[in-house]
């Protein structure tokens, strides 16, 4: 018996072959006298394979009325193909029916938007587009892990359901098995003691904090998960599950920082530009034409590094109209970030030393006690990928600034003990994987690099 082969290896073979099995969904059949020809394809790659299927083969009759989205299994000869554009085709030799696909199949041959597609999250992985997304998506994973391997970090796997608030913004979603509908009060709050871990529990919104425990433990680490926020914010560029990959180094501080950021980023470009060869002519060609000039001054230019007092400035004598007034204190829209990076600089900049009252507890205060060493790097379309910063490892101001801000010092001691015990410089970041992919794809809708969106009222599949 013939072992089955993936469609992407097929199409690699060196020369013509007796007997292939190859198995997958019809994408069109068109009929002719005395064959049909069947595109097929099984998702391991963007190319199809053209079925050959002669009128003498068994069921014939039953095979030409399999239409779109129908699977079949193929067993017959590799053959090299007369038509264009393709080396190979397969002469069937027999058809297997694993299953059919009535006319009512939402995926027809035609071109469909992303919002109907969004409605159909369960079957668009059959289309060019997003197969070629997700194929993507699952490359540069493998990628992200090779690039902190060949740098010696240790991959920590954080907890996803937490007790404390990293970025202190409140956009936590609780994780509860108390009765909704009869919550156990205590002098008129709820009390928590009596739910499934004895205190408040949220799904986390960043594993840093744990994974910075971890780098004054082994040094070098990283987590890439799942992260969660409650932010009701419809945008583009934002949902309420994302996956997130989080560095952290020790003994290193906000110069190491950037650097490590930008080396990322272009180590992901390049990877894609290098490895995802196929899919990215796709969304060269059909989602951004200036895809690859964006790609390539990415990856052949030092990102330009602006402290926020300086791009304030630049934004104050622009002459722009904005939206939201720029101001010193103020955190920068996007629109701004978006002038800085399209309009002014045309690529990536790296906003470092913001306000310190913008920023969250566990950033570094500067000499100047006004700013914090955090830093953002902005892309062009997008805005922020990388929310980063050096950590506040003094043990007195940490402790300062988390009572500063009314939280309870107490939810975070284990944090300040790693402050308290061996303390050292250090510095990470978080860079959103969606806003990555959409960066190598030129996709400008956060919600079709994600398999299964999560945003507000949207919990479908
Ligand atoms: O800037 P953020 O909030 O930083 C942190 O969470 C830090 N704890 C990271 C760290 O220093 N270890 O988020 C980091 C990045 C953003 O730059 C953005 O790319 C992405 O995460 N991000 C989102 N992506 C999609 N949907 C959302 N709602 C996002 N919020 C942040
Ligand atoms: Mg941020």
């Amino acid at each position: 018996m013939t072992a089955r082969t993936k469609l992407i290896e097929l199409l690699k073979s060196e020369a013509a072959q007796e007997s292939v099995l190859i198995k997958g969904w019809i994408r069109t059949q068109r009929e002719s006298k005395d064959f049909s020809f069947i595109e097929l394809n099984d998702g391991s790659c963007l190319a199809n394979i053209q079925i050959i299927v002669d009128n003498d083969v068994d069921d014939y009759q039953e095979i030409v009325k399999l239409t779109t989205g129908a699977a079949i299994s193929v067993t017959g000869e590799l053959v090299e193909s007369l038509g264009k554009g393709q080396k190979w085709e397969v002469r069937a030799r027999a058809i297997g029916v694993l299953g059919v696909a009535p006319d009512d199949f939402p995926l027809q041959k035609k071109r469909h938007t992303d919002e109907y597609l969004r409605t159909i999250a369960h079957l668009r992985p059959r289309s060019n587009k997003y197969s070629a997304i997700f194929r993507m998506r699952s490359k540069l994973s493998f990628a992200v892990h090779q690039f902190f391997k060949e740098r010696n970090f240790q991959w920590i796997h954080t907890p996803i359901i937490t007790g404390s608030d990293c970025e202190g913004a409140g956009e936590m979603f609780s994780v509860t098995t108390m009765d909704l509908n009869n919550i156990p009060k205590k002098n008129g709050a709820v009390d928590y003691e009596q739910d499934f871990f004895g205190k408040e529990a949220s799904l986390t919104v960043s594993g840093q904090l744990s994974v910075e425990t971890f780098c004054l433990s082994l040094g070098d680490v990283y987590t890439f998960g799942p992260t969660f926020r409650s932010e009701n914010s419809n945008t583009s560029r934002h949902m309420s599950e994302f996956w997130m990959i989080e560095p952290e180094m020790a003994f290193a501080d906000i110069h190491d920082d950037m650097k490590l950021g930008q080396e990322f980023v272009q180590y992901l470009v390049k990877y894609t530009m290098e490895e995802c060869t196929e899919d990215l002519e796709l969304f060269a060609k059909f989602v951004d034409k200036n895809l690859m000039s964006t790609l390539e001054n990415i990856v052949n230019n030092d990102f330009i590094r602006l402290s926020y007092t300086d791009a304030v400035d630049l934004l104050l004598k622009s002459n722009q109209k904005f939206e939201f007034p720029v101001k010193w204190g103020s955190d920068l829209q996007s629109e701004h970030e978006r002038f800085l990076t399209e309009k002014h600089f045309k690529q990536p900049v790296i906003v470092y030393d913001y306000p310190k009252d913008i920023k969250a507890f566990y950033m570094r205060i500067n000499d100047d006690e006004k700013t914090v060493a955090a830093m953002d790097i902005l892309v062009p379309a997008i805005g922020e990928i990388i929310g980063g910063s050096q950590r506040e490892e003094r043990y007195d101001v940490l402790r300062q600034r988390i009572t500063g801000m009314g939280f309870d010092e107490a939810d975070y001691w284990w944090y300040l003990d790693t402050r308290k015990y061996g303390t050292v410089p250090h510095a990470g970041f978080g860079l959103g994987f969606e806003r990555l992919l959409m960066l190598v794809s030129g996709i400008s809708n956060i919600r079709d690099v994600i398999p299964f969106p999560r945003t507000p009222k949207h919990l479908e599949f």
